[in-house]
């Protein structure tokens, strides 16, 4: 099927684009009111990950809705550990938990990995399918994953964390469990993901989102030679990374084998690209409590950024929409993007 708006993809492969393509981080979710009618006739969020119907219905709400251009298919990072063999629960109004998490190396022995792993996780791959099937062409659509060290960072801590400090303790005391966790991880991150592009993912975006709670030598140990594997092995769509909070790891980012680099709001356009270099396309990078403002002011502040960037890049914000973000903030942005223009 042709895609009828590939602007997103022209972009993420470095071409020359009218304007930049914009989507937001957290776009299928708790902003859009429809999004909440539905939620509430369900029994919980794991009923809309795991029903690929209703996966497929709330992955195209903000096509619908807000004309972005891309879709990011509706699930999570978390359903990783649990085809691994570590269930999660998500708690109303508080995130994730874990019952049982990983203490010691017989737990990580216990852990299911790689194709049998992947191999769990059909619901996604069939939500993807019927997403295609209803997107019709509309908007190509993203795959993602949470990245090694984010995922272990959940599965040892059991929840979220300020600190993430019980996780952080395993790389200190640990840390031949650390990478033998971290190896079994990569190893199913790298076959679902070839999964998602076979069932028809455009795109993969890694979520590394507790990268900047490491020191630039934890990461450059724990973080990033796992995310270069999966780089590595993810030839058949681009990849983008999204190290969120480490702006110091950026050069190392950059030597991986991706083609989008993901920047939050706590480095400017100017200094992203002089660390990233000229040959990725960046993707980011405002922040998300802008839209809090008046929209003469979003509309200022995103021409500004995309001026900032000035081309290969990818209009989005540093991170996650917040869930109270009124919704003329996030059209504010997004009809920016769409007016703006490259001289
Ligand atoms: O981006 C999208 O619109 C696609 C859907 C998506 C969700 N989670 C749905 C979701 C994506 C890409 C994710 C990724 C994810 N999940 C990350 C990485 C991105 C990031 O924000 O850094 C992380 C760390 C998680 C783990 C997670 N899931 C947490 C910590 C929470 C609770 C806190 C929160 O933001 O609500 C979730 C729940 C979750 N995942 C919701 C949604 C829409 C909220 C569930 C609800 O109340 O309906």
């Amino acid at each position: 099927m042709i895609l009828k708006n590939d602007l997103l993809l022209r972009a993420a492969r470095g071409e020359a684009v009218e304007r930049p393509p914009v989507w937001l981080m957290r776009q299928a979710g708790r902003i859009l009111p429809q999004y909440r009618a539905l939620r509430e006739r369900l029994s919980g969020f794991k009923e809309l990950v795991e029903t690929p119907a209703l996966a497929a219905e709330v992955t195209i709400q903000p096509v619908d809705e807000l004309d972005v251009d891309a879709a990011i298919i509706f699930s999570d990072i978390l359903v990783i550990p649990e085809a691994m063999g570590l269930p999660y629960d998500m708690i109303e109004k508080r995130g994730p938990l874990f019952p049982e998490t990983i203490r010691s190396g017989s737990d990580i022995d216990k852990l299911v990995a790689g194709e049998d792993a992947a191999a769990r996780l059909s619901y996604v791959y069939d939500a993807l399918e019927l997403t295609r099937k209803e997107l019709d062409g509309r908007a190509p659509l993203i795959g993602f994953s949470g990245a090694p060290w984010t995922l272990l960072a959940y599965m040892v801590e059991g929840s979220g964390s300020k600190t993430f400090s019980r996780a952080k303790r395993m790389l200190y005391q640990e840390p031949a469990l650390a990478h033998q966790l971290l190896g079994k991880i990569t190893q199913t991150i790298i076959a679902y993901l070839h999964a998602k592009a076979r069932h028809g993912a455009h795109l993969i975006q890694l979520f590394d989102s507790w990268a900047g709670i490491l020191s630039p030598a934890l990461y450059r140990e724990f973080g990033a030679p796992y995310l270069r594997q999966i780089c590595t092995a993810i030839t058949e769509v681009p990849v983008t990374v999204f190290a969120k909070g480490a702006w110091f790891a950026l050069e190392d980012i950059a030597r991986m084998d991706c083609q989008v680099v993901g920047l939050d709001w706590n480095i400017s356009p100017e200094e992203g690209r002089s660390r990233v270099g000229a040959e990725k396309v960046l993707q980011g990078n405002l922040d998300p409590c802008y839209l809090y403002a008046d929209p003469e002011q979003i509309q200022a502040a995103t021409q500004k950024m995309l001026d900032a960037f000035g081309g290969r890049h990818i209009a989005n914000l540093g991170h996650g929409v917040y869930p109270d973000t009124p919704l003329d903030g996030v059209r504010a942005f997004v009809q920016t993007v769409k007016h703006y223009r490259y001289k």
